[in-house]
């Protein structure tokens, strides 16, 4: 059938959806399927409408495309999709709520406080120590997001989160290694490590740094990895994640892991994680693309 490649978008990483966008279009298209690139504008129904397509492959990050909104639109259709459904995105999109709703399923991810205008900064030094994140709930890529060591640079990291719009929260700062799990069609892929000099791996360590060291095979103690592996898939079906994802976690020294976030479009772009992480399992991205769109035929 007729494939729509849903990219681009007006969220604040619009950028990197195409370039993710684009790495899809073109593997698909070189697997011989028949599928279009759509750079996804307010007329987006109406295209999709005009275009009698049979399914949709979602490649759209953030706002509008990663949190319920698009998919929700894709049901009015009856257009099958790739990935998480409707309440699934929403509450993936949105750090404080995937948080509390972890914590509900007894799940561990680092104490945190919301942040509102007005706030008092040495309350949030008191409850959470430093150095600290503060993060916008509703972004992603890191865009908004500071690591904050000192308490009189709390209010101005939360305006710099603030003007992304949504909630604001502050985390508590996990120190250990960072790793993150893809997940599959139902399956954990080898989890990456991630080293970077950067003060935290930010949106140039992500997308423009070389900087970035990955490793895959992670080199944790295997029984570790397997351990975090399938914490990750745990949380990922905790938020009905469904069809493919990535969940970024920290483990500390004591080799506790902490759930950060889920990504439920995660980046596909020739530096992203989860094609990395699919080659180490032997799954080329032209293979990867393939299976995430068969996930749509369930
Ligand atoms: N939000 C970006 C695209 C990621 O998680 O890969
Ligand atoms: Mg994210």
């Amino acid at each position: 059938g007729k494939v729509a490649v849903l990219m681009g978008g007006w969220s604040a990483e619009r950028e990197v959806s195409l370039r993710s966008g684009q790495a899809v279009l073109q593997a698909l298209q070189h697997a011989g399927v028949d599928a279009h690139g759509i750079d996804v504008g307010r007329d987006v129904l109406a295209v999709l409408e005009q275009g009698a397509y049979d399914r949709a492959f979602i490649v759209l990050h953030g706002r509008g495309g990663e949190d319920g909104v698009i998919q929700g639109a894709l049901e009015v259709l009856g257009l099958p999709y790739t990935g998480t459904g409707v309440a699934g995105s929403a509450v993936g999109m949105n750090k404080l709520m995937t948080k509390q709703l972890w914590q509900g399923a007894g799940l561990p991810t680092p104490d945190y406080r919301v942040l509102s205008p007005g706030f008092d900064p040495v309350a949030v030094e008191a409850a959470l120590g430093l150095p600290l994140m503060v993060k916008p709930a509703l972004e992603g890529s890191s865009i908004g997001m500071s690591r904050v060591s000192q308490v009189t640079a709390l209010p101005e990291a939360f305006d710099r989160a603030a003007a992304c719009g949504g909630p604001v929260f502050a985390e508590r700062w996990i120190t250990g290694q960072e790793v993150t799990a893809a997940i599959v069609d139902g399956e954990p892929l080898p989890l990456i490590r991630l080293e970077t000099p950067r003060t935290f791996y930010d949106y140039q360590a992500k997308y423009a740094a070389t900087d970035t060291r990955y490793h895959c095979p992670c080199g944790l103690d295997p029984a570790l990895e397997s351990a975090v592996q399938a914490l990750a898939l745990t949380a990922f079906e905790a938020v009905s994640g469904r069809g493919w994802g990535r969940v970024d976690l920290m483990i500390d020294h004591g080799g506790q892991p902490w759930l950060i976030e889920v990504n439920t479009v995660p980046g596909m772009t020739d530096h992203s994680l989860v094609p990395m992480a699919a080659r180490a399992a032997g799954l080329d991205f032209q293979a990867l693309v393939l299976k995430i769109l068969a996930t749509t035929l369930d």
